[in-house]
C-alpha cells in the first residue's frame, strides 16, 4: 500500500513539472498559489454527550489515499472514545487538531454541539479571499425537527443579527447531510440502517433469552454476544456456533419452535435477516404459523423465520383487494391484522417497518392484549388436544408476543406501547402498559435507538467507503471551484448528488429544504415570543410523569439534566433565556421539554412553577429569592446550589407554614463540601472523639497542563460569581481567636503553598463567614474547638492579579461605562475610579495608564497585570477563543470583565478542569491525643462534562430527586442538606456516580497541618 501510495506520488510529482515546463504561465500562477493553504478536511470529533458514539465518517485508509490522491491535509479532533485510535489517523498522515479551524471541509457522523459548530469562513485555496466552510453530518433537521432548528439558523443569514450584510451571508457554512444522499433514483446510498438490523437481531435474541430466563428456561441464545463485544465476522461466527448447537441438540422443548418474525423491506430488514442466516433457518409463511406451533412434531432444530411484508397483515377495512399503491394513497382504509395472524405466533418481533401518522400501527396497544389473550387461549387449547403425558407438562406458547425488538424505534408508534427508547447500557426492560388487565404478562422490550454505534468498526468502514466519492467531489469543489456541471459521466452523478444532499448554502435554505425556514421561524418566533411573554415546547409531559423544572441552562446544567432524564417517569422542563442552549440540552430526550423564560416576565415563569412538582433555579443568586416567593404561593419544593442570602433566610417562616422545602446549599461549595464534612464529624464524634480544629477548603481550577493563562484559571461555572465571590470579606477562627478580613483585604489575604494536595502547587484565600458553620457543625468554642476555617483554593498568583485588577476600579458593581473597545476598558475602568479622564490606547496612552495604575497596584504585580490584560484583549490568530462583541449600552466594569474573562479563559473542548476538596479535622480522645482526619476529592472534568457541573450538577439532580421521592421525611422551610437521611442520601448516590470522597487517618504532628499552615499567616 505504502510503496503504491509512494509511487503515485512521484508520479503526480513528475506530471506536475511537466505540466509546468509545457505551461509556463499556469506554473507561474501556481508558484504564485505556493503559500496558499491546501484543501483541509476536518474528522469532528462526536458530542461527547452520546457516549457510545464511537462511529467516524473516514477510516484512516481512506484518509490515507485521499491525502495521497487529492493532495489534501487532514485533520482529526482528538477523542479517546472513537473507533480508531489517534496513532491510526497520525499514521495515516492526519494531524490532531483541537477546534478543526483549518478545515474546508468538516465531517461528522451525527449533529455537531451548537458551540463547537465552526461557522466561520477559511481562507480560500485559490485566492487570498475566505470562503465558506462545508460542514457534513447527519444534522437531523430536514424533517424540521424543533429541538435541531437551532444548528439549521446557524447556517441561514438572519437579518435580525446580519442586517443587509450579503457578503457575510455569502460566507455562512454550507451544510450537507448524509441522509439526502441519493443515486438518480432517489434511493439512498449511504446509511447505516443494515448494521441497525445486525445490531438490533442481536441484541432482540438476547433480550428474548433473558425472558426466555425469566419464564424458568435457558435457550442456546443465552450466549449470544453483545454487538459492541467484537468485529463483525466473529459475531456472525458465535451466532453460527449457537446455530451449530441448534441444530444438534433443538431449541428447548418446553418454549416450543423458535420463531422470530422480521418486518420492513429496507436495509435494516436485510441486516437483521442477513444475520439470522447464520442459524439454521426455515422461512415460513404467515399460513404455516398455526400448524408449526400446534403440531408437536415440529422439529426444534431450526429457527423459524417469517419474514412480514405488509401485504402479509394489511386488510382493506371493506375487505376490498389490497395494493400498495392503494394503501399508500388511502391509509385510513387499512387495517393491520397483525396481532391476530402472527403476534401470537411469534417467539420474538424484531421490527424493522417504520411508522408515520396517518398510518394504521403494526400493533396498537389494545391490540396487543387481543394478541395476548390469544396466546392464552391457544396455549388452554393445545394443552387439552395434547394426549402424551410428556408433551402435557410443556406449554409451547410460553413466552410468545412477549418480546419485542423494535428497529425503528417510533416512540408510541407501530407498536404503540413501545414507550421510551433504551440505551446501548442497558437495552432492555420490562413494560406492562397501564391498560393490560392483571392476567397478561408484562412485554420485554429491545428499543434501542442507536444499534449501528455498537458495530463501530464495520459501519464505519462501510460507511467511509461509501461516502469517500462524495468527500473527493468537495474537496475538488474547493481546489477548482467546480460545480457539478462541469463534472464529466459518474464523477458528475456524485456532484450533483452532493448539490442535492445540500440544506443550506450562502446563507440560504436549497432546494427541497426551502420548507424549512418555516420550522426555524417557528422556533424563533418562539424565542422572540419569550420577550413577549410565551413559552416555546419541545416535549410534553406524558399522564402520570412526575414534573422538574429547572430555571436556568448555564454551565453546570449539563449533568442535571442526564441524572434527571434518566428517569423516565419524571419529565423535566428547562427554562432559561437561552432558547439554543435549552434545545442542546433537550437533545432529542423524550421527556425533556426546552422553554425561554426572561425572569423579568414573572407571569410565564409563575405558570411553569404552578405546573411542576418540584423546581430547581440555577439562575444567578439574585433571582432565587423572586422564585422562592413563587413556590410558597404555589406550595412547590424549591432546590438551589447557592448560599442561603439574608433574603432568602427570611422566607423560612413562610416555607414551613406552606409546608414548603427551599433547600439550598446543595451544590460543590456549598454542598458536597458541606454534606461531606457532616457524614466526616458525625463518624469522628461517634468514636468518641472531640473536634478541635476544622479547616476546609474547596475551589475548581484548569487541569495544570491547561492553566497557562493569566489568573491561572477558566471559568467553569457563573464568571460573574466567580468575580462577586473576591469582593466578599471573610471571618474565622484560628487557634482560639476570632478574625475578620475586610473585603478590601480579602484578595490580600492569600495562603501560599496550602497544604492540600502532594502534587499540585495551589495557594488559598479564605471563603465568606466560616464562623457560620459553628451552629450546623456543632463546631463552638465553648466545646473546645479552637479552629474553624473554609477557605477556597486557586493557582500561585490568581490573588495578586484579581487584586491588581480590583485595584484599578474592573470590580466595581457601582458605575457605568460605555465600552469603546475592550482595550480600552481597563484605562476608562481606571478613570472612573479617578473621577478624571485617564488615557487612550495610543502608546503615550499605555505609558499614561501605567503610571495611573501604578498609584494603586503593587509595584511587583503592575507588569504581570499589564501583560494579562495586554493578552486579554488582544487575541493573536491562533487563539481559540475571541474577544466578545463590544456592548453598545453602559455596563458596570464587573461586568464588562467578567463578559471579557468568560470568552478569553474559556475552556476548549479538548481542555479539561480540576475540582479540588479537602477537609482537615483535628481530633482529640479522652487522653487528649490528637489525630489529622482528612477527606478529600480530586475529580478531573471529562469530555462529556467540566468536573464542576459534575460536582455541582450531579448533587442538585440527586436532591431534587430526593425531594420528588422522598419529600414526606423531608424538612420544610428554609434549609441547606444538614439532615443526615439527606446527605448520606446524596453521599452515596455521588459514590454510585464515581465521585467518592478519599478519608485518612494520622497521628497528629506538629507543623503538619493546614491548620499549622495558617497559623504561620495569621497568629
Ligand atoms: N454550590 C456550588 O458549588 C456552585 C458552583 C457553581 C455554581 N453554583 C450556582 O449554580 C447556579 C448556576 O451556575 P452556572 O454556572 O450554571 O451559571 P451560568 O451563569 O452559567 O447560568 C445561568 C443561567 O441563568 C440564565 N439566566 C440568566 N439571567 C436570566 C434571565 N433574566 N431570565 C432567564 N434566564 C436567565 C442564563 O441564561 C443561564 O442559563 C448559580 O446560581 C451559581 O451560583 C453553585
Amino acid at each position: 500500500m505504502r510503496h503504491h501510495i509512494l509511487r503515485r506520488l512521484q508520479f503526480m510529482r513528475h506530471l506536475q513539472l511537466h505540466d509546468a515546463l509545457k505551461h509556463p504561465t499556469r506554473a507561474a500562477h501556481q508558484h504564485q498559489h505556493q503559500h496558499q493553504p491546501r484543501v483541509a478536511i476536518g474528522i469532528r470529533r462526536e458530542d461527547p454527550l452520546r457516549i457510545w458514539e464511537r462511529r467516524c465518517p473516514l477510516t484512516p485508509d481512506a484518509i490515507e489515499t485521499l491525502i495521497a490522491e487529492e493532495d489534501v491535509d487532514v485533520y482529526f479532533q482528538p477523542c479517546e472514545r472513537r473507533v480508531f485510535t489517534a496513532e491510526q489517523f497520525i499514521k495515516a498522515g492526519a494531524k490532531p487538531h483541537k477546534t478543526l479551524a483549518p478545515a474546508h471541509i468538516v465531517l461528522g457522523i451525527k449533529e455537531t454541539p451548537l458551540h463547537e459548530l465552526l461557522t466561520d469562513p477559511v481562507q480560500d485555496p485559490l485566492s487570498n479571499g475566505l470562503v465558506p466552510r462545508t460542514q457534513v453530518m447527519f444534522s437531523h433537521t430536514i424533517k424540521g425537527q424543533p429541538y435541531n432548528m437551532p444548528l439549521l439558523s446557524r447556517f441561514l443569514h438572519d437579518p435580525s443579527v446580519h442586517g443587509r450584510d450579503a457578503a457575510h451571508s455569502a460566507l455562512l457554512p454550507t451544510l450537507v447531510d448524509w441522509e439526502l444522499l441519493t443515486d438518480m433514483d432517489g434511493k439512498r446510498t449511504v446509511g447505516f440502517g443494515w448494521y441497525a438490523g445486525v445490531a438490533g437481531a442481536l441484541e432482540g435474541l438476547n433480550s428474548t433469552a433473558h425472558l426466555h430466563l425469566q419464564l424458568g428456561v435457558a435457550s442456546p441464545f443465552l450466549s449470544t454476544p453483545r454487538p459492541h463485544s467484537a468485529p463483525l465476522p466473529q459475531l456472525r461466527q458465535s451466532l453460527r456456533r449457537i446455530g451449530e448447537q441448534i441444530a444438534e441438540n433443538g431449541t428447548p422443548a418446553s418454549i416450543g419452535p423458535y420463531i422470530v418474525c422480521v418486518t420492513g423491506n429496507g436495509q435494516v430488514a436485510n441486516g437483521a435477516l442477513s444475520l439470522l442466516s447464520e442459524l439454521p433457518v426455515q422461512m415460513v409463511s404467515v399460513a404455516d404459523l398455526p400448524a408449526l406451533v400446534a403440531d408437536p412434531s415440529t422439529p426444534l432444530n431450526k429457527i423459524y423465520v417469517l419474514h412480514a411484508g405488509q401485504e402479509t397483515y394489511l386488510k382493506r377495512k371493506d375487505g376490498g383487494a389490497v395494493s400498495r399503491k392503494d394503501y399508500y394513497a388511502h391509509p385510513s382504509a387499512y387495517e393491520s391484522r397483525f396481532y391476530d395472524l402472527i403476534a401470537p405466533y411469534t417467539t420474538v418481533l424484531i421490527n424493522g417497518v417504520g411508522w408515520v401518522p396517518g398510518y394504521p400501527r403494526l400493533m396498537t396497544t389494545n391490540e396487543t392484549i387481543l394478541a395476548l389473550e390469544k396466546v392464552q387461549q391457544l396455549s388452554k387449547e393445545l394443552a387439552e388436544s395434547t394426549q402424551d403425558s410428556a408433551a402435557g407438562t410443556r406449554d409451547v406458547m410460553k413466552g410468545r408476543c412477549q418480546s419485542f425488538a423494535d428497529i425503528s424505534c417510533d416512540i408510541e408508534g407501530g407498536l404503540e406501547f413501545m414507550h421510551r427508547e433504551s440505551t446501548l447500557s442497558e437495552p432492555f426492560y420490562s413494560h406492562k402498559p397501564a391498560q393490560f388487565p392483571a392476567h397478561l404478562p408484562a412485554l420485554q422490550i429491545m428499543s434501542v435507538d442507536i444499534l449501528p454505534t455498537s458495530l463501530p468498526l464495520d459501519a464505519s468502514q462501510e460507511f467511509s467507503a461509501g461516502v469517500l466519492p462524495y468527500v473527493r467531489a468537495l474537496v475538488r469543489k474547493y481546489k477548482h471551484h467546480q460545480h457539478a456541471e462541469r463534472f464529466e459521466g459518474s464523477d458528475f452523478e456524485i456532484a450533483e448528488a452532493v448539490e442535492r444532499a445540500t440544506v443550506a448554502s450562502g446563507g440560504r435554505l436549497v432546494g427541497k429544504n426551502t420548507w424549512l425556514q418555516e420550522s426555524v421561524e417557528k422556533c424563533k418566533a418562539a424565542g422572540l415570543a419569550a420577550s413577549a411573554g410565551t413559552t416555546t415546547a419541545v416535549g410534553t409531559p406524558k399522564p402520570g410523569q412526575k414534573k422538574i423544572l429547572m430555571l436556568g441552562s448555564g454551565m453546570v446544567s449539563g449533568p442535571v439534566v442526564d441524572e434527571i432524564c434518566n428517569r423516565k417517569d419524571v419529565h423535566l422542563t428547562i427554562a432559561s433565556d437561552q432558547p439554543e442552549r435549552n434545545g442542546f440540552l433537550c437533545n432529542g430526550r423524550t421527556n425533556a421539554t426546552g422553554v425561554v423564560v426572561d425572569m423579568a416576565k414573572p407571569d410565564v415563569v409563575e405558570e411553569l412553577v404552578k405546573k411542576s412538582d418540584v423546581v430547581i433555579s440555577l439562575l444567578p443568586v439574585p433571582f432565587h429569592p423572586a422564585v422562592a416567593e413563587l413556590c410558597i404561593k404555589h406550595h412547590r419544593h424549591l432546590v438551589t446550589a447557592s448560599y442561603i442570602s439574608p433574603d432568602m433566610r427570611k422566607l423560612h417562616d413562610r416555607a414551613v407554614k406552606a409546608n414548603v422545602l427551599l433547600l439550598n446549599e446543595i451544590g460543590l461549595d456549598p454542598g458536597i463540601d458541606h454534606c461531606s464534612a457532616l457524614a466526616l464529624l458525625d463518624s469522628i464524634r461517634k468514636d468518641k472523639k472531640e473536634v478541635v480544629s476544622f479547616t476546609s477548603f474547596c475551589g475548581g481550577l484548569p487541569a495544570p497542563e491547561d492553566a497557562d493563562v493569566p489568573l491561572k484559571y477558566k471559568f467553569s461555572w457563573s464568571p460573574r460569581g466567580v468575580l462577586s465571590a473576591a469582593l466578599n470579606g471573610a471571618q474565622f477562627q484560628l487557634n482560639g481567636k476570632e478574625f475578620s478580613v475586610p473585603s478590601d483585604q480579602l484578595l490580600r489575604s492569600k495562603i501560599p503553598n496550602l497544604p492540600v494536595s502532594d502534587i499540585l502547587q495551589l495557594e488559598g484565600i479564605p471563603n465568606r463567614d466560616s464562623l457560620n458553620y459553628a451552629d450546623t457543625y456543632d463546631l463552638h468554642p465553648s466545646k473546645g474547638v479552637r479552629t474553624l476555617f473554609r477557605g477556597t483554593i486557586r493557582y500561585p498568583g490568581f490573588c495578586d492579579l484579581m487584586y491588581a485588577f480590583r485595584q484599578i476600579g474592573l470590580l466595581d458593581t457601582e458605575n457605568w461605562i460605555t465600552l469603546r473597545s475592550w482595550a480600552t476598558l481597563a484605562p476608562q475602568a481606571l478613570a472612573v475610579k479617578l473621577q478624571k479622564p485617564v488615557v487612550d490606547v495610543d502608546e503615550a496612552g499605555a505609558e499614561a495608564f501605567r503610571a495611573a495604575a501604578a498609584e494603586f497596584v503593587p509595584a511587583e504585580t503592575l507588569p504581570q497585570m499589564l501583560e494579562a490584560l495586554a493578552w486579554l484583549t488582544n487575541p493573536t490568530d491562533s487563539s481559540t477563543t475571541k474577544l466578545p462583541p463590544v456592548p453598545s449600552t453602559p455596563e458596570h466594569p464587573i461586568d464588562l470583565l467578567a463578559s471579557l474573562l468568560s470568552a478569553r479563559l474559556s475552556y476548549a473542548p479538548s481542555e479539561r478542569d480540576l475540582v479540588v476538596l479537602h477537609h482537615e479535622v483535628i481530633s482529640s480522645d479522652s487522653e487528649r491525643h490528637e489525630e489529622i482526619h482528612t477527606s478529600s476529592l480530586e475529580v478531573y472534568g471529562d469530555a462529556t462534562h467540566s468536573a464542576m457541573a459534575r460536582c455541582v450538577g450531579l448533587p442538585v439532580a440527586f436532591a431534587a430527586l430526593y425531594v420528588l421521592d422522598f419529600i414526606n421525611v423531608a424538612p420544610r422551610g428554609v434549609h441547606g442538606p444538614d439532615a443526615p437521611h439527606l446527605y448520606t442520601h446524596i453521599l452515596s448516590k455521588l459514590d454510585g456516580a464515581g465521585l467518592q470522597m478519599k478519608h485518612s487517618v494520622k497521628p497528629y504532628v506538629e507543623g503538619k497541618t493546614v491548620e499549622a499552615r495558617l497559623k504561620t499567616i495569621w497568629q
